[in-house]
Order: structure tokens, then C-alpha cells, then sequence
């Protein structure tokens, strides 16, 4: 066995949450122009030197790590100095408080356990009475409200009277959760990468701009070539290419939800796949949000893809992918009843349900079928899985 296979032999077999790949930030890129509403990142990870397998349609967890700015400005309200020791109360590891407060805690989210804990030992006095209302259960209302874009570092400063030891708090903070983002290239055109489509989560609080926890971690802390970011695969078995190569694919996806299409593309392109690619794909500028624009194009150039797109900003009126399925209806018909498949990637809260009524219609009229059948026939292509969907 030479040196190379020896070393492979060692990797562990599956990574997950507790046991996480350590890959390096290859490459970070604004997709989304510099002026627009918002910004998308194209990620690289370097994979060189793992057993990291993943297959079109899965999702990468990513643990990330807290800004060592909102860090360093926790330790303003702690009796510990960032290279104290704390046991972690979840895993009983021991560790500095600068690492436990770097990758364990959720310093965005706050708890009622952590007030009831002020509460009952270090209340301000000043700030008592508002805190003894809004931890009363009869107020939750109250407390969401009150808690609405406020941070651990908000609430600690406003009703702790004295610094703490990070060990007696730390029992009341909620852990840092992994974030999963599609995966958006295939091992078969990039076999040494993985890539991600990010959107960077910001809002505005008081007078400063706050940002989410994972997506400003990829999109702004981390270096190319230096950060390392733990991940792990988290699988879709419920979103696949189908093994016929022959069989033609409706894909809608507008925002981070076009991710997973990119990778299923580049995989059909070689696998040398036959059947017809179409693509829906939304955002809200087509000057600024037009992501991956050039490897659409390339791909229609090739006759390889079919694209319909809907810019929400570009007119007075919103037009949404739903709107070009309309459109489009006879034909998405057409393909449907041929048996094409259908994939929804994106909004859970208000896009897959619009276009799964849309798509109910088109069944109803060009289908010529009662809402019950309508119903049926979308009932029998979610449970045959020729409709996937991956939402979020
Ligand atoms: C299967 C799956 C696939 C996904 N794929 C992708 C993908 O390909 N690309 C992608 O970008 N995302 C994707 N996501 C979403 C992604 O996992 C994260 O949820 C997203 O990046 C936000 O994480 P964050 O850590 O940046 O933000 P968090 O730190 O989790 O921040 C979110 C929190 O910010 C707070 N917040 C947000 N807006 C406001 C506001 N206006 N006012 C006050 N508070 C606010 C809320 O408390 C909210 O819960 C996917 C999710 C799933 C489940
Ligand atoms: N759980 C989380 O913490 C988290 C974090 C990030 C994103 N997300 C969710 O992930 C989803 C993807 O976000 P994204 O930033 O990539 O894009 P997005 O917010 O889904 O926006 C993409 C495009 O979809 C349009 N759109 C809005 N409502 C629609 C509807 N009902 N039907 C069809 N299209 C609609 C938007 O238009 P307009 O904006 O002009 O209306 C925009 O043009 C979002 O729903 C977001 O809420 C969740």
C-alpha cells in the first residue's frame, strides 16, 4: 500500500455534526452586483484530501463561528479574561471561553432560561420590574416582542448588574446550530470543490447593521485559502436526478433556490444525458441579481437549457416564476403528462405553495381535469416522485 492509500484508509468513512470535515475556503465571490438590494456569494470549498461523497441534490451542513468582534465585545460583561477555562455544559469539554463563545453559542439568540437565571441572581435593580413582567408566562407576546432583534450581549448589558463567570451563564445559552446550504456543482466536472450559493442574512438594528451567523461567516469573516470551515453532507434522497438520462427536467428555483440546478446541469452535461433541461429562475433586479448568468447562457448557446426568467423589481407589477409557468402552461403540461420531472427549490413560507397552486391550475385547465383529479394527479407525481421538492 503506498503512502497515498494509507492516508485515505485513516479518513473517517461518514462526517457529520459532531465529526465535521475540515475544509478549506477556496474561493469567495459576490455573484449579486455591488449595488444590489442584496448580496449573493459564490463559495469554493477545497475537498483535496477528504472522503467528502455527495451527489446532485444534497445540502452541506456548515458549523460556523461567531464574529470575534461580538466576542471580544462579551467579554466587557464576564469576570473571565478569553483564555479562563469553561466547561462546556453540553459536551463537559473543558476549553477557553474565547473558543466556547467562538463555536458553541448562539450569541443572536436569548432564552427565557437565561433571564429566569438574572432574574433570580444578578438582576440590575433599575431593570428588575421589567424583567419580572416579561418572564410571567401570561406575556410571551410581550417578550417576543421585547426580544425582537435584540442579542444575548443586548439583554446580558441591560439587566446584569454585575460582570459574570461565563461557567454560571453558560448553562442558559442555546448552541450554535449548523446552517445547510444546496450544493451547487457536480464531483464529476469539479471532483476537488464543492460550491455554495450564499445569500448574506443582514437587517438593520438601531443603528448598525446585524448579520446572520453562518451566512457572514462565509461571506465576509472567512479568508480564501486561509479559513477553515468544518462541514459535513447532509443527503437528499427526497431531491435526485432520475437515472434515465433520457428523461427531461422542469426546474424552478428562483434566488438561492436555483443552487442544486447548476449542480444537476453540470452532472446531466457529463453524463451525457439526452433528455431536455427548462429552468425557472427569479430574483429581483436581472442588472444585479442575474446569478450564474453566464453559465446559463453558455448552456442555451450549447442548446443544452431552455430559461424563463421573472426579475420581481425590474417593473411596477411583481412577476414571479409563477407567472412564467403560466405563460408557459401548455407546454409545462405537455411535459408533465410525457412524465418530465418537476423540482421546487427555495422559499418555504410563501414561493412553493404559489407555484404549487399554479401548478394545480395548469393541471385543472390544460388537463381538462375536475380540482378533485387536479389534486390526484399532483398527489400521485409528489408520491411517484416525478414533483421534488427541497424548501426551506
Ligand atoms: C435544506 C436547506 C438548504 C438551504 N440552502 C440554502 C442555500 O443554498 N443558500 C442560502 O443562502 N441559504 C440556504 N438555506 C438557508 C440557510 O441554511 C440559513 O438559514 C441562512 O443562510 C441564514 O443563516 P444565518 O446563520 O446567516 O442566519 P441566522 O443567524 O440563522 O439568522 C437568522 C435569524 O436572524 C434573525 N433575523 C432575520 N431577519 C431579521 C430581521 N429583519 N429583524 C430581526 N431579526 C431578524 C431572526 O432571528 C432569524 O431567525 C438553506 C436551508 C435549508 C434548511
Ligand atoms: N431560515 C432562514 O433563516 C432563512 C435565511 C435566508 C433565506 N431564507 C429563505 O430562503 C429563501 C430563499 O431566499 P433567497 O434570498 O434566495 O431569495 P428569495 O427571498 O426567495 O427571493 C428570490 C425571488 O423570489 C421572489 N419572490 C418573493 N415572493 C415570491 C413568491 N410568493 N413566489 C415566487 N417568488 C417570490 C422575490 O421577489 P421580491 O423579493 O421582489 O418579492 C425574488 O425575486 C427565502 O424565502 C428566505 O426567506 C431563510
Amino acid at each position: 500500500m503506498n503512502n497515498s492509500e494509507n492516508s485515505k484508509k485513516t479518513l473517517p468513512e461518514h462526517y457529520s455534526k459532531t465529526t465535521p470535515c475540515k475544509v478549506t475556503l477556496q474561493e469567495k465571490r459576490l455573484l449579486s452586483h455591488s449595488l444590489s438590494t442584496k448580496k449573493t456569494y459564490h463559495i469554493a470549498l477545497d475537498i483535496r484530501n477528504t472522503n467528502l461523497q455527495f451527489e446532485p441534490g444534497d445540502s452541506i451542513g456548515v458549523l460556523p463561528q461567531n464574529d470575534p468582534l461580538l466576542v471580544q465585545n462579551f467579554f466587557s460583561l464576564l469576570s473571565d479574561t478569553p483564555d479562563a477555562l469553561v466547561i462546556d455544559p453540553r459536551s463537559q469539554e473543558e476549553m477557553t471561553c474565547e473558543h466556547y463563545l467562538s463555536h458553541k453559542v448562539n450569541l443572536s439568540r436569548v432564552n427565557t432560561s437565561l433571564l429566569r437565571h438574572l432574574l433570580q441572581e444578578n438582576a440590575n435593580p433599575s431593570t428588575k420590574e421589567l424583567l419580572t413582567h416579561i418572564v410571567d408566562p401570561l406575556n410571551k407576546a410581550e417578550l417576543a416582542t421585547f426580544l425582537t432583534g435584540k442579542d444575548l450581549l443586548d439583554i446580558i448589558k441591560l439587566f446584569q448588574k454585575k460582570p459574570s463567570p461565563l461557567q454560571d451563564l453558560a448553562p442558559h445559552f442555546t448552541p450554535i446550530l449548523p446552517r445547510f446550504y444546496s450544493i451547487s456543482s457536480s464531483l464529476k466536472k469539479y471532483p476537488h470543490e464543492v460550491h455554495l450559493l450564499v445569500a448574506l442574512l443582514s437587517y438593520p438594528h438601531q443603528n448598525e447593521i446585524r448579520y446572520g451567523v453562518a451566512s457572514h461567516f462565509l461571506c465576509h469573516l472567512a479568508k480564501e485559502k486561509e479559513t477553515t470551515v468544518p462541514i459535513y453532507v447532509q443527503p437528499a434522497a427526497h431531491f435526485k436526478l432520475p437515472e434515465n438520462l433520457s428523461a427531461n427536467l422542469i426546474m424552478i428555483g428562483p434566488g438561492t433556490g436555483v443552487a442544486p440546478y447548476r449542480a444537476f446541469l453540470q452532472e446531466r452535461l457529463c453524463q451525457k444525458a439526452t433528455g431536455k433541461h427548462w429552468l425557472f429562475f427569479g430574483e429581483r433586479s436581472s442588472e444585479h441579481d442575474f446569478l450564474y448568468k453566464d453559465y446559463w447562457h453558455e448552456l442555451i448557446e450549447q442548446g443544452q437549457l431552455k430559461l424563463e426568467v421573472a426579475f420581481s423589481r425590474d417593473q411596477a407589477e411583481k412577476i414571479y416564476v409563477q407567472h412564467k409557468l403560466l405563460e408557459n402552461a401548455e407546454m409545462i403540461w405537455e411535459w408533465l403528462s410525457k412524465g418530465s420531472y418537476l423540482y421546487v427549490c427555495g422559499d418555504a413560507s410563501r414561493m412553493a405553495k404559489d407555484v404549487d397552486a399554479t401548478l394545480l391550475h395548469i393541471a385543472e385547465k390544460h388537463g381538462n381535469l375536475s380540482e378533485e383529479e387536479a389534486r390526484a394527479f399532483m398527489k400521485n407525481i409528489r408520491h411517484t416522485r416525478q414533483y421534488m421538492t427541497d424548501v426551506y
